[in-house]
This record gives structure tokens, C-alpha cells and sequence, in this order.
């Protein structure tokens, strides 16, 4: 027999200088728990230092949309970094920034012409809100400036996103936040209110009719932005219920509140579209958009604007007083366009929906399980729920949470060669986000590795 050779170098120096976000420390030093080291990638798998191979079930963050190791991106950033490694957008622009806000714009529905760069979607989140007050400041409605938006939904990090989130355990070590921002009810169709679960379109309506009552609440020329994502990742996939989005649409604009479509997960391919609204319908005033944008090959993020947002910003002094260093960076442009080219050439958009129904159908059979409450999403985008009860749906406790989701799940589903996660930032549950060129061979793998970890889960409620 081997000794376990124990953690390796890169594990130890990764626990002792590494910061790593959202990370709880005491497993690497009270309980020998490694860091696990991802050295490579491969279409929709990755490699850890020992060579032991995982599916990655989350596309590395809802990123990795055309998989790992594309090497035609890889050479497009290293010819613009060759070409011209660094230019800043103020002021002055180059190639690359320019074809992706017209290809980016083009691509966008309605009127969204306008494409103000950031380094991921918390800052393009900051952006959005930044603009909508500057908007309506310039336009003569100096006292809309609040936002509205969803419960246990998340933003980002900076201040003005962490405002915005609706997860108050993320949010509490840092209060006072900035203020003015309005929860009202997400589209949780599972944990609707018990009148309304089985009509979703009734469900849908009710939920819409929240934010109508929000703004009437806060007062119309208080409120300034709608916050939602067409499909809320935390909480595990909540799909928009038939005519909510729609409903929304009719509210904003009969308040005069600017629709902000937070598709910082949703964009690109994920949800079989370009942009989800776009395949919802619904034109919303401004898209967020980053993760999926260069499959992760570079951070880059995006405001999308309408031109009528654009409008006021056209005339004499006035100028949008906000930026990032890195907007419109040359080398995550090139990445962007060369994923945006085999977006076209492979029709990842169309694979998506041509398959989203098996890897919904694939899940489902997790279904015949007494922890699995709820299977739900929508295109590549799914979450399993998990429950102590399915009957009454009751949900796992604080004691069974820790103790199953952390405590086993977690390194279990990564153990048996499965990355995903398992989240309790709402009622607990598995999320599942593959990168885009995956297929049934994939989602049968999520589906056993589930099985057997789901099932011993179970036995440990
Ligand atoms: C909907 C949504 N908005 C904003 C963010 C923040 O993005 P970033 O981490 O790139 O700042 C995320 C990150 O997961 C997100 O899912």
C-alpha cells in the first residue's frame, strides 16, 4: 500500500496566499481538507496536478460556454496581444472594442445600441444603476434613483450590486450598504404561495403585480430601475412564469422605471439565445452581460443601453462620469470575437435548443428520488432541489444543510468527478450549468454521478 503522499505543494501555498472568494478556510487547517488544483481543460472536462479527471458541470462559473482548450481563442488573443496588448476606450478606441459593441449591439434586442464595457457583471450591474441615475438627473427627474429587484437574487460584490442583491446573509457583514433598493418576490413557482401553484401564468401575474405595488409604495418618482434576471440563478433557476416579463415590461413603462435584464449568467448560449430577453421577447432598456461573453478566456462584461438612454448623453457638456481601466480591454475583445465566431460557425445557440429538452428530460429522472424535490431551468441552465420532504416540500434545516450540502455533498459530487455546486443561498439545491457543446453522453454522467450522491445524501438526512 502507498502512503497518501498528502497535499501538494501548489495545495499548501494556494491555502497559505491564495484569497480565495466565498471560501470557508477551516477545512484546509483544521480537518486536512486540500485545495484541489485544476492545472487543464479540455472541452467540458478539467484536470486536477494528479491527472484525475471531472466533468465540469458548471462551465468553470456559468463561463466556459464553447469548452476548454480552444486553441483558436487562445491564438486570437495572443495575435491582438502581439498586435496591440493595451489601449484604454476613454476617449479613444480600437478595432477589437469597436466590432464587439457592433456585433455585441447587433445581436441585442430592440433598441440596445450602446455598449459600455466593464471587467465582469458586478461592475456592469454598478454601471447600470449609475447610468439610470445620471439619466434621469439629466432628463429633469433629478429624484428617481432607487431600484427595485428580487429576493435571494444576486448581483455581484461591489457596494452598489451588493445593495442590489436580495441574499441578506451576503450582504450583512457590510451594512450600511448603499441605500434605496426594494425586494419584491422572485418567480419561485415551486414555493409559490399555495393558491397559485398550479396556475403559473396566475403565479407569473401575481408576482409582476408586486413590483407595480413596490413602485406605488416608494412612490413613482422615486423609483428609477427594475433589477431582474431573465432566469435567477440563486435560489437554483427560476424560469420566468408565461406573461410575467411581459407584465413587467407593461409596469416599467407605465411608471417610467427603466428595465435593467441582469444576463450576467443568461447571455450567451446559455439559455439557447444570444441574449435570453431575446428569446423571451421582451426588450428590456439595458442587458448586463459578462461570464459567457469570451467563454472565460478573458474577464470582460458588458452595459448594453438603449438609445434613448444614450440620448441626453449626446448634447453639449454632459458626459456618463463613470469607468473601468480595463473596459473594452484589445485582448478580451479578441477572445470575445473568436468566441463569438465559433458561437456562428458550430451553432451553439441551436445546439442548445435542440438538446435542452434531453438534459431537462435527464435530469428529471433524479425525480424518483425522496431527497429531490424539484427539478427546474431552462437551456443549459438547471438546479435539482433537494428537500427533507417531498409531500409537504419541506425543506433541509440549518443542522441538515450544513451537514449534508457542505459537510458531504460538496466534496462528494467533486470526489466522484463532478464539478458543480451544491448551494444554499436560498432552499438548497445542485446546480447544474455544462458548457455548451455538451451532449447526452454528458448529461447520462451528471445524471449517475447524481444518483449515487444524491442517494447516500439522503441516508444522511
Ligand atoms: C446575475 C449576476 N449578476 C452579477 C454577477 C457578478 O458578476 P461578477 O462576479 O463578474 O462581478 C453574477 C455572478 O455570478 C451574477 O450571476
Amino acid at each position: 500500500m502507498t502512503a497518501n503522499p498528502g497535499p501538494s505543494r501548489l495545495s499548501l501555498a494556494a491555502r497559505d496566499h491564495l484569497w480565495m472568494p466565498f471560501t470557508r478556510y477551516s477545512p484546509y487547517y483544521d480537518h486536512g481538507v486540500e485545495v484541489p488544483v485544476i492545472v487543464r481543460g479540455e472541452g467540458a472536462y478539467v484536470w486536477d496536478e494528479q491527472g484525475r479527471r471531472y466533468l465540469d458541470g458548471l462551465s468553470g462559473l456559468f463561463t466556459v460556454q464553447v469548452g476548454h482548450g480552444r486553441s483558436e481563442i487562445a491564438d486570437a488573443m495572443a495575435e491582438q496581444a502581439r498586435e496591440l496588448a493595451f489601449f484604454p476606450v476613454w476617449s479613444y478606441a480600437h478595432p477589437t472594442a469597436i466590432e464587439l459593441a457592433e456585433r455585441l449591439a447587433s445581436a441585442a434586442p430592440g433598441n440596445l445600441e450602446r455598449v459600455f464595457f466593464t471587467s465582469g457583471g458586478g461592475e456592469a450591474v454598478e454601471s447600470a444603476w449609475k447610468l439610470a441615475k445620471q439619466y434621469f438627473r439629466l432628463t429633469g427627474r433629478p429624484t428617481k434613483h432607487k431600484v427595485i429587484s428580487r429576493s435571494v437574487a444576486y448581483h455581484g460584490t461591489p457596494q452598489g450590486a451588493l445593495s442590489i442583491t436580495g441574499i441578506p446573509g451576503a450582504k450583512e457583514p457590510f451594512e450600511p450598504l448603499v441605500p434605496s433598493t426594494i425586494r419584491v418576490p422572485n418567480t419561485n413557482l415551486y414555493r409559490a404561495p399555495e393558491h397559485l401553484r398550479d396556475d403559473e401564468k396566475a403565479f407569473g401575474r401575481w408576482a409582476a403585480d408586486r413590483i407595480g405595488e413596490a413602485i406605488e409604495f416608494e412612490g413613482p418618482d422615486t423609483v428609477a430601475a427594475v433589477f431582474l434576471e431573465p432566469v435567477q440563478n440563486s435560489g437554483g433557476c427560476f424560469t420566468p412564469p408565461p406573461g410575467y416579463l411581459e407584465r413587467v415590461r407593461e409596469i416599467c413603462d407605465e411608471y417610467d422605471v427603466l428595465l435593467v435584464a441582469d444576463e450576467t449568467i443568461t447571455a450567451f448560449g446559455r439559455i439557447g439565445d444570444t441574449f435570453a430577453m431575446g428569446r423571451f421577447g421582451v426588450t428590456p432598456d439595458i442587458i448586463t452581460c459578462a461570464k459567457g461573453m469570451t467563454s472565460g478566456y478573458a474577464p470582460m462584461g458588458a452595459m448594453i443601453a438603449g438609445e434613448h438612454l444614450f440620448e441626453p448623453f449626446r448634447d453639449g457638456t454632459n458626459a456618463f462620469l463613470h469607468g473601468f481601466t480595463w473596459a473594452g480591454h484589445p485582448v478580451g475583445a479578441a477572445a470575445a470575437l473568436a468566441n463569438l465566431d465559433i458561437f456562428e460557425r458550430e451553432g451553439i445557440n441551436e445546439h442548445v435548443r435542440e438538446h435542452e429538452e434531453d438534459f431537462r428530460r435527464t435530469l428529471e429522472r433524479l425525480l424518483d428520488l425522496p431527497i429531490v424535490g424539484d427539478v427546474r431551468g431552462a437551456g443549459y441552465f438547471m438546479a435539482v432541489e433537494l428537500v427533507q420532504d417531498k409531500a409537504t416540500r419541506e425543506t433541509l434545516n440549518t443542522e441538515q444543510a450544513e451537514r449534508v450540502l457542505r459537510g458531504y455533498l460538496s466534496t462528494a459530487l467533486y470526489d466522484h468527478g463532478l464539478y458543480c455546486r451544491a448551494d444554499d443561498r436560498g432552499d438548497p439545491v445542485v446546480q447544474l450549468s455544462p458548457p455548451l457543446i455538451s451532449d447526452q453522453t454528458q448529461f447520462d454522467e451528471i445524471e449517475q454521478i447524481l444518483r449515487a450522491t444524491l442517494t447516500e445524501a439522503g441516508n444522511l438526512l
